[in-house]
């Protein structure tokens, strides 16, 4: 049967979507990372494929597969997660950003392994560019939705996040809280806004956040 034309709410609208952690190379075979699964991020894209709409996955290493019906591109660095992004950011109406971002990668990348020494070793690291920071800057009329771990006054600092980065809203979860841990498929998120607003939401699956993720962006698109 068809499906009603209720569950198909974002049909017509282009979602991309970021996923799982990034990688920073410091040399050939070692790199900077983190512990992200990328379940939120793949459980955002196949709700939003699920509802019609027009899904890009730009996702770092993941064990995950690819999810059929959408556009998976698989990217390691934070830059090269940006330009994923940003292109194909450019004609989309929502950007949800998952990806945990390395804030850092090192500021020279050596191309032949690096040895051990005996002495202690220093790593310089540069910033990484802020993604959501840049979509922020020239937001449009997409809705832009982030994610933030936060060990301690997590609304105030989500708050600011959004605020800083031009979000509509993040979802914040802390990691020390049960059914929020990397990888895990549940999550308990609180849904903070730039002016300081949130709504706890219960412990749910990573899919019934996305779905309720979406449906409270789907409020922010344009009308028609
Ligand atoms: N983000 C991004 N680009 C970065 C870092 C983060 O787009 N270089 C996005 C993340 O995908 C997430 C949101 O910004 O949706 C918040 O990430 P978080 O790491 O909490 O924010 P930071 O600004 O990096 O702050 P912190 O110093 O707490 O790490
Ligand atoms: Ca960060």
């Amino acid at each position: 049967a068809l499906a009603r034309p209720r569950d198909q709410d974002l049909l017509g609208v282009k979602v991309v979507v970021s996923a799982g952690p990034t990688r920073e190379y410091l040399d050939p075979v070692r790199f900077i990372s983190n512990p992200s699964s990328g379940k939120m991020g793949f459980a955002v894209a196949q709700a939003a494929r699920d509802r019609g709409a027009e899904v890009v996955l730009v996702t770092g290493p993941v064990s995950l597969p690819d999810l059929p019906g959408m556009r998976v591109q698989r990217i390691e660095s934070a830059l090269e997660l940006r330009a994923a992004v940003l292109e194909a950011a450019q004609d989309a109406q929502m950007v949800v950003m998952t990806a945990a971002v390395a804030d850092y990668r090192a500021a020279d990348q050596l191309t032949e392994k690096q040895a051990k020494v005996a002495q202690d070793l220093t790593i310089s690291l540069v910033p990484n560019p802020d993604i959501l920071a840049e979509l922020g800057g020239s937001k449009g009329g997409r809705v832009l939705v982030g994610f933030a771990m936060e060990t301690h006054a997590g609304v105030e600092r989500a708050a600011a996040k959004a605020q800083r980065k031009n979000a509509d809203f993040i979802l914040l979860n802390y990691p020390t809280q049960e059914g929020s841990a990397f990888g895990g498929d549940d999550n308990q998120v609180t849904l903070v806004r730039p002016d300081g607003t949130s709504e706890a939401w219960p412990r749910l699956s990573k899919l019934e956040v996305a779905q309720r993720l979406l449906t409270e962006a789907a409020k922010l698109l344009p009308a028609g």
